[in-house]
Formats: structure tokens, C-alpha cells, sequence
């Protein structure tokens, strides 16, 4: 469907847990977060339920993500089911990683098209720094059990004076690999507004790897689902390397996304909380049309822009881990 700037709206990121096994400084403060209460939590059901709206208002693709969602137990359940609605293109999934490994092959086999795997580093000691967890390890061997069918996408955020060095290490992974490594701006959001952690320009980014790589020949996108990442490739790579620069560039003229919290609110700009808490409505029986129409509504009214440059009282108030990226 179309929202009220014209903008299609194809792509639903659905968080199926506020929990993690790391605790990123840019993310999630040191002693965890208040947990949410199970009950508070959408079932596996009510989004199932959510998602057959949804790809009945014309969603064609799915993005699970968290916290961390292999920690939410029959995940892979989940996806067999979301693969079987009709209109519903592709399921990919947002990970940290940690426990790829025990669910790669479950997931697979349950149809999910591609892995976003969130690495930021490929130095334990930094890892370890960075998610104030030492699981590098286990990252490591879950990213080796990924298929060499699935689309696998590789997620960095270069923050100044923490991963500046890993950055080449990161990119070459694309070299020999057909994967996609992205570099993401840091969004002041939550702790990484907090943090004190400072991001690198994308443009930065970009100069320091054709300085190693060579020219950064860009890649024509070829579907819509494709998102907000440009793609380049340098001269004999086989993989591919992609920035999201959200402060540089608002990408929101051709956002094509809402988001489902955990909680159930139907979040349908990154930066605001504009949107509907879709859970209220499920749980007090509202039948499917009207439903339908209250989500459709919400779609229909997504901001035009985010406004992370202004004013801080107009944020949300929301962090990442609540939202899932
Ligand atoms: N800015 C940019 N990216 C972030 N992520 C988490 N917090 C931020 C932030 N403040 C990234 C994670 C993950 C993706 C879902 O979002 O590293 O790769
Ligand atoms: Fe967990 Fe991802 Fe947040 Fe790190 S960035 S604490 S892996 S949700």
C-alpha cells in the first residue's frame, strides 16, 4: 500500500524479543534493561497474525530482529509460517550471531531467504570490549555454518577510535565471499546518543577502502525490497560493499518500512513514535477488518522524514534494542 506521500510500503521489520546475549555500549546499557514482562510480549501467534494483515496490505517482506531473536524460542517456526503467506516474498532475519550456529540449520531448512549478522569487529579483544561479552568465538562459528544459499549481509558500525582498524579486515570478507559487508552510520538513538561513542562518516569510510581496494564501482539496484544501503563493488571482488549513511543522506523519500515492536506498537518511522499499539487492539478482541483498516490508517499517516538532527524532545523515546535496527 501506499502511505499519504506516496511512498510503498512493502517491508515490515517485526522485533520478537527486547532481550540479548551481548550488550553493544552503542545499544544497550551495561546492567541490561528492565525486562519486559512475557505477557507484554506479542505470542508467536499474534504475529503471525499481524504479518497476514500485513501482507494482505501489500508487505512482501519480512525482517525478524530484536534484541537478539534466536534468543525467542521456536523461531524457526515462526518463519515456515510467515514463508506460507501468500504475498509474502522473503524472511530474513537479524542476528548477532551467537547462536547461528545451533539454529542455521533449522532456519534453513524452514525457508529463510537470507542473514543479516551484526559484526562489528574480527578482533576478540575488541569484541569482547565492544559487547562486554566474550563470544567472539561463537559469532566466528556461526557465521562458517551459513549456506552458501542464503543471502548473507554483514553489518558494521565504524565508531571512531574502536573499530577504525578492523574496517579493511571487514570490507576484504566480500573480497572471496558473495556477501554483502555494510557499513552503518551510528543513529543517535538510545545509548548511542549516551555512550559518548562517536561514528565515522560514511564518506570516510568510503575514501579509506578505495584507497586499499581500488575504485568502488557501484552496483544498480534491482528490486524495490533492496532498502535504504548503496552497493559498490571494487575490481575483483566477488562480494559487495554497501553504506547506509542515515545522516548524511536521508534515505526517506524511498523508505518503504514499518516496524513491529516486541510489544506489539506498530512503530512507522525509526525516529518518532507515531504509529498504533497494534497489541491493545488484538487483545481486545477487535475483529480483522477493523484491525486492518486501524493499521492501514497508521500506515497511510508514516512521517515524512526522520528528524534526527532536531530537537531532542520530537525522538523517540525507544532504543534500539526495543526496535531492532
Ligand atoms: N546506529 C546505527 N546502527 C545501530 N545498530 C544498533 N544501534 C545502532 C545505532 N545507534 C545496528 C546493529 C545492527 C543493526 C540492526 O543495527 O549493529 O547491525
Ligand atoms: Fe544485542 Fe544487537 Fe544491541 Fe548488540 S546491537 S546489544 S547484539 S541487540
Amino acid at each position: 500500500m501506499k502511505d499519504q506521500f506516496g511512498r510503498e510500503i512493502e517491508y515490515a521489520r517485526i522485533s520478537v524479543t527486547d532481550r540479548c546475549n551481548l550488550r553493544c555500549r552503542y545499544c544497550m546499557p551495561e546492567c541490561g534493561v528492565k525486562k519486559i514482562p512475557h505477557a507484554e510480549i506479542l505470542t508467536l501467534e499474534e504475529v503471525l497474525h499481524v504479518a497476514e494483515i500485513f501482507s494482505r496490505l501489500g508487505i512482501r517482506k519480512i525482517r525478524l530482529t530484536g534484541g537478539e531473536p534466536l534468543l525467542r524460542k521456536n523461531l524457526s517456526t515462526l518463519v515456515r509460517e510467515l514463508k506460507n503467506l501468500s504475498g509474502i516474498e522473503q524472511v530474513t532475519l537479524t542476528t548477532n550471531g551467537v547462536l547461528l550456529k545451533n539454529f542455521a540449520p533449522e532456519l534453513i531448512a524452514a525457508g529463510l531467504d537470507g542473514v543479516n549478522l551484526s559484526l562489528d569487529t574480527l578482533d576478540e579483544n575488541i569484541f569482547a570490549d565492544l559487547t562486554r561479552r566474550k563470544l567472539f568465538g561463537k559469532v566466528l562459528e556461526g557465521l562458517q555454518t551459513l549456506d552458501k544459499n542464503l543471502s548473507v549481509k554483514i553489518n558494521c558500525v565504524p565508531l571512531r577510535g574502536v573499530n577504525d582498524g578492523e574496517i579493511l579486515r571487514l570490507a576484504a570478507l566480500a573480497e572471496k565471499n558473495f556477501i554483502k559487508v555494510r557499513f552503518i552510520e551510528l543513529m543517535p538513538i538510545g545509548c548511542a546518543w549516551e555512550s559518548g561513542l562517536r561514528g565515522i562518516p560514511a564518506a570516510e569510510i568510503f575514501s579509506k577502502l578505495e584507497k586499499t581496494f581500488g575504485r568502488l564501482v557501484p552496483v544498480r539496484e534491482k528490486n524495490s525490497l533492496q532498502g535504504p544501503a548503496k552497493y559498490f563493488q571494487p575490481k575483483n571482488f566477488v562480494g559487495q560493499i554497501g553504506f547506509i549513511d542515515a545522516l548524511e543522506h536521508k534515505f526517506c523519500g524511498s523508505c518503504n518500512r514499518v516496524r513491529l515492536t516486541a510489544e506489539g506498537f506498530l512503530k512507522t518511522c525509526l525516529s518518532f513514535d507515531a504509529g498504533l499499539d497494534v497489541k491493545k487492539l488484538l487483545r481486545a478482541g477487535v475483529g480483522d477488518e477493523e484491525l486492518s483498516e486501524k493499521i492501514s490508517d497508521a500506515i497511510y499517516h508514516k512521517p515524512r522524514e526522520h528528524f534526527f538532527d532536531g530537537d531532542k524532545k520530537f525522538r523517540d523515546k525507544r532504543q534500539m534494542y526495543q526496535v531492532g535496527g
